[in-house]
């Protein structure tokens, strides 16, 4: 035993309270909520405050009645369908684990799929020291993935909403990116949504948006190897439709996309037909409504080439991916 001096005082052990039946009481709950994966969520919780790896929590596991208290409250606040990375305060995305809250949009494991994708074109290219662009970027999801997993490549995040944007912020720096390092570039800027696209969905009208990508990337038009982009994509007739965990804690820029769904994947093709050079690789997730009408839409723009789409783990349609057309004459693509 170590000395801890003359003044030593005796711990007053805390009592302790068995969690199972706690967990019992928090599944039911969180079920009748009508929340999705109730065991999974209560048993992240208990770990979340427990201080546990989830695997570990045994069912003989005890908790201090303040962690109980603490386990309760949070259960409350899930029930009322705050999402659990919220309450949590991250998400894991491939080998990272981002920083998410209030004021972001919480990445999704389909995006996994779609970085995945983006990754894999790049090592069949061999390209050791590629520029890439991430357009939407929230809370850096798509950019610290591409800068992680790809050691030489330098990555461009572009983000419009400030509140994401100090998300995205946090996140780079928390990775150990820097100015300095040039590894992972902020950008705040407009991609240039049409104003149908960025309704706010609370009656207010929509936020015309203005595209300002163009001055803040000028430097790398015709540059980039690869733009990935995961833009708002949902229709306005789902606002209805949606979770409560997206409709009320996702932030609506980063959800409506117009009546067609599809404000966020026009605006994004057109950005990247100018920024992509020749041969340059565009991965775009879309709503597993737009199968057929996201290829046909960069189809239509007349400057891609091997336009493919493809489903995610579950088999839906779920993002497009394109080759930019070699330029033929003095076209710029802004
Ligand atoms: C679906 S979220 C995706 C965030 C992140 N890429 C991910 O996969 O988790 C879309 C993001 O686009 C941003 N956004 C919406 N309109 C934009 C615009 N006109 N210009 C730039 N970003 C925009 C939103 O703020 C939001 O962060």
């Amino acid at each position: 035993m170590t000395s801890v001096g003359p003044h030593r005082e005796l711990a007053t052990p805390v009592p302790m309270s068995p969690l199972v039946s706690s967990m019992r009481a928090a599944v039911a709950a969180l079920a009748a909520a009508g929340v999705a994966s109730p065991r999974s969520d209560a048993e992240e919780l208990a770990a979340y405050v427990t201080g546990e790896p989830r695997r570990r929590l045994a069912p003989t596991a005890t908790m201090t009645p303040a962690d109980l208290e603490r386990f309760a409250e949070l259960v409350a606040r899930r029930v009322a369908r705050v999402p659990l990375q919220h309450l949590v305060g991250t998400v894991g995305f491939r080998y990272l684990t981002l920083a998410v809250g209030p004021g972001v949009f919480i990445p999704r494991p389909e995006t996994e799929t779609v970085v995945g994708w983006a990754l894999d074109a790049v090592r069949t290219a061999g390209w050791t020291r590629p520029i890439c662009v991430d357009l939407c970027t929230g809370s850096g999801a798509i950019a610290l993935a591409l800068a992680q997993e790809l050691p030489g490549a330098r990555v461009h995040a572009v983000e419009r909403d400030p509140g994401a944007l100090a998300w995205a912020a946090r996140n780079i720096a928390a990775q150990g990116f820097t100015d300095a390092d040039g590894r992972v570039i902020l950008h705040h800027a407009d991609v240039g949504i049409e104003p149908a696209g960025c309704g706010l969905g609370d009656g207010r009208e929509p936020v015309a948006t203005v595209a300002t990508v163009a001055r803040e990337l000028a430097g790398l038009f015709g540059r980039v190897d690869l733009v990935v982009s995961n833009p708002p994509y949902l229709w306005d007739d789902e606002r209805d439709l949606v979770e409560p965990e997206v409709g009320k804690h996702d932030p609506p820029a980063a959800l409506w996309a117009g009546p067609d769904g599809l404000a966020g994947v026009r605006a994004v093709a057109q950005v990247a037909g100018g920024l992509l050079r020749d041969g340059g690789q565009l991965v775009i997730e879309h709503s597993d409504r737009h199968g057929l009408a996201a290829p046909a839409l960069l189809h239509a723009l007349d400057c891609w080439d091997d336009v493919r789409d493809h489903p995610d783990l579950a088999g839906r349609a779920r993002f497009v991916s394109a080759s930019r057309r070699p330029r033929t004459g003095p076209e710029t693509g802004r």
